[in-house]
């Protein structure tokens, strides 16, 4: 690991950031452009990794084809004593995975605005061909003027890399709390398996927690598979059935029954009373437990008294009519 005050071909190491997913992250002054940037460099467990200064050149070509506030600035990739290296701008605000423990659950227009925001850079990017596929909290940096910027297209499908699956990269892509269904089936994704990212960060942002969780990675990527999406109306009086709609219709389990594209769910985003809340009614909603099954104990009890309350009349009965 690089310490404050080394240098690293132009750069001069001012911080270190963060620890990514496979990536040390540094606050860097580059001594060329006489800028702070953001220098990223793999981490001791991908440094031998030849794909590693690809994928840095791959990313930054991703960074290079957008131009939107919402989405991270790529300054420029290299190769330093062989190790690859990628310098994007420097962004001063704090991670939304800070921000989501320290502020959700957020009132339901705060949550809406950012995700706007999100989803505007996230349709920018669609509307590139690329779709980014490891969309996350840790992956997105708030401003402190509240403005989300994404970051991290290591794991971007581009029409380029149309042939690299996501199982092939999977090993590396960490928490599998916003994996859509596709996804933990093996499948390369397309631009819902993004919405389906933004749809889990919408629930954690309202509410505080991911809809689906468990002990353990399998348990986590089953309940994708299986679990029933909760009604958030229900849990948060402050959640409009229609809100609860939309969010439904991000995590919708087949990709055909979510919305189309991310212009569409923004289209919903900003006409919220006209949405249809019909969705909130299907059977994937839990069928209501019977009396029997909420009290299980109730029925052999209830028997039991029955029976003693039998025998209780035989006895009266069969006392009045012995003979005397
Ligand atoms: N431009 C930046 N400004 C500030 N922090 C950043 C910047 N880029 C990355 N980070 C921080 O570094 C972390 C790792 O960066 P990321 O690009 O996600 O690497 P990895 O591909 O290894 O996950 C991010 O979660 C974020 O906290
Ligand atoms: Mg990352």
């Amino acid at each position: 690991m690089l310490q404050i005050g080394d240098q690293f071909d132009h750069f001069q190491i001012l911080g270190h950031i963060a620890q990514g997913g496979m990536s040390d992250v540094y606050k860097a002054y580059d001594l060329l452009s006489s800028k702070e940037v953001v220098l990223k460099i793999p981490d001791k467990m991908s440094i031998g990794d030849p794909a590693q200064f690809e994928r840095f050149q791959r990313e930054l070509e991703v960074m290079e084809t957008l131009r939107h506030p919402s989405i991270q600035l790529g300054l420029g990739s290299g190769r330093y004593n062989s190790t690859p290296y990628l310098v994007t701008e420097l962004v001063i605000g704090k991670s939304m995975r800070d921000f989501v423990q320290s502020a959700a659950p957020v009132p339901p227009d705060q949550a809406v605005q950012l995700i706007r925001k999100i989803a505007d850079g996230i349709a920018h990017c669609h509307d590139h061909g690329i779709i980014h596929r490891d969309l996350k909290p840790e992956n997105i940096l708030i401003t402190d003027e509240g403005q989300p910027i994404i970051l991290d297209f290591g794991l971007a499908l581009t029409k380029k890399s149309y042939r690299v699956t996501y199982a092939n990269l999977s090993s590396t892509a960490g928490t599998p709390d916003y994996m859509a269904p596709e996804q933990i089936e093996g499948q390369r994704g397309d631009q819902r398996t993004d919405l389906y990212a933004v749809g889990i960060m919408f629930f954690e942002l309202l509410t505080g927690r991911v809809p689906f969780s468990g002990d353990n990675t399998m348990v986590v990527m089953s309940q994708h598979l299986h679990a029933v999406i909760p009604r958030l109306d229900r849990e948060q009086p402050n959640i409009t059935p229609q809100l609860a709609a939309v969010v439904m219709r991000c995590l919708e389990r087949d990709p055909k029954d979510r919305y189309s594209d991310l212009h569409a769910f923004i289209h919903d985003l900003d006409n919220l009373n006209d949405v249809d809340i019909s969705i909130l009614e299907k059977s994937r909603t839990p069928k209501a437990l019977s009396l029997w099954e909420r009290f299980p104990l109730l029925k052999p009890v209830g028997i039991a008294v029955f029976i003693l309350l039998a025998l209780i009349i035989l006895a009266v009965i069969l006392q009045s009519v012995r003979p005397k």
